[in-house]
């Protein structure tokens, strides 16, 4: 074994006795990080190019800094996207709503869809929409400046309408005309604070991850917000917490004029969104 691959091994059981939950994956993505190089060529870092840099790296990420801190990138779909302080590191289970988006999309079989994104954070929905559905006209929203630092970055010379503003009230230029509204939105309940992974607590902004007691309070509101730009016939989907996947679909009742509402699972078959069709008039 080469002298990388001993201190990776080290390294791997530094973050796991750390309680981090993907130890050696973290522990061969900062080295591969540090060293330059694709994680599958490790192993061809002579021992004399050892980056004793290594081990700082590897301490913060034992203090539970988000890998994708340290590195600056968080990977998404097809897409690397630059996060840091201030925005929200986009997860892999918001890959299945942005699946169940395209698929929808390309069954309305309209030329050129109408899409939004509320909550748009570093941009990763929007941006993987605008990258997998072709002539889609792709608008987002973003209320944090802070965030909205990382998503202009993200954003640059991509064919996506950027606005700052609160999702509750964006868009009445597009009222009615949408065929898409996409979110993945802050849901989890402020009671379960305490038992948030640290690397969401510490670092992900408050404004990100919490919205009112049950955690429902700004889906509640979109819920009007997706309703009032979706045309007759379009879709919302919206992200949720595996603990709600019993609430939220009631939230897109006929009365207040929806159909087909459904809840779905992500890829480790945990409920993890809702969708509902606005109803024909
Ligand atoms: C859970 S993060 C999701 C970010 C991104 N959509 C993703 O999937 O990675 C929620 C985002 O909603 C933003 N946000 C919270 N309340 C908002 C509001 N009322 N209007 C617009 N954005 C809001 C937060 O700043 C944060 O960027």
């Amino acid at each position: 074994m080469n002298l990388l691959l001993a201190e990776v091994a080290q390294a791997t059981q530094r973050l796991a006795d750390a309680g981090v939950p993907s130890p050696r994956n973290d522990a061969e993505e900062l080295a591969a990080f540090v060293h330059g190089v694709k994680r599958g060529e490790l192993h061809s870092v002579k021992d004399s190019d050892f980056d004793a840099r290594y081990w700082e790296v590897i301490a913060r990420r034992e203090q539970r800094e988000p890998l994708q801190h340290i590195t600056g990138r968080a990977y998404f779909r097809y897409l690397e996207l630059q996060v840091g302080p201030g925005v929200f590191v986009p997860r892999p289970e918001t890959e299945s709503v942005v699946g169940w988006a395209i698929d929808a999309v390309r069954a309305m079989d309209v030329v050129e869809p109408r899409i939004v994104d509320l909550c748009t954070g570093s941009g990763a929905i929007a941006l993987a929409l605008a990258q997998e559905v072709p002539r889609s006209r792709v608008h987002a929203v973003e209320l944090s400046e802070d965030a909205l630092v990382w998503t202009r970055k993200n954003m640059e010379g991509s064919r996506v309408d950027l606005r700052q503003g609160n999702a509750l009230d964006a868009f009445r230029d597009l009222d009615g005309h949408v065929d898409l509204v996409v979110s993945n939105p802050p849901y989890i309940p402020l009671t379960e604070w305490e038992y948030v992974a640290p690397e969401a607590r510490d670092y992900d902004p408050d404004l990100a991850l919490f919205s009112g007691e049950d955690g429902l309070d700004l889906i509640r509101g979109l819920e009007r917000t997706a309703h009032r730009l979706l045309r007759p016939g379009g879709v919302v989907v919206i992200e949720h917490a595996d603990t709600q996947g019993g609430q939220v679909p009631w939230i897109f009742t006929e009365e207040r004029g929806w159909a087909d509402a459904a809840d779905h699972p992500d890829l480790n078959n945990r409920p993890r969104f809702a969708t509902a069709r606005r109803a024909m008039p």
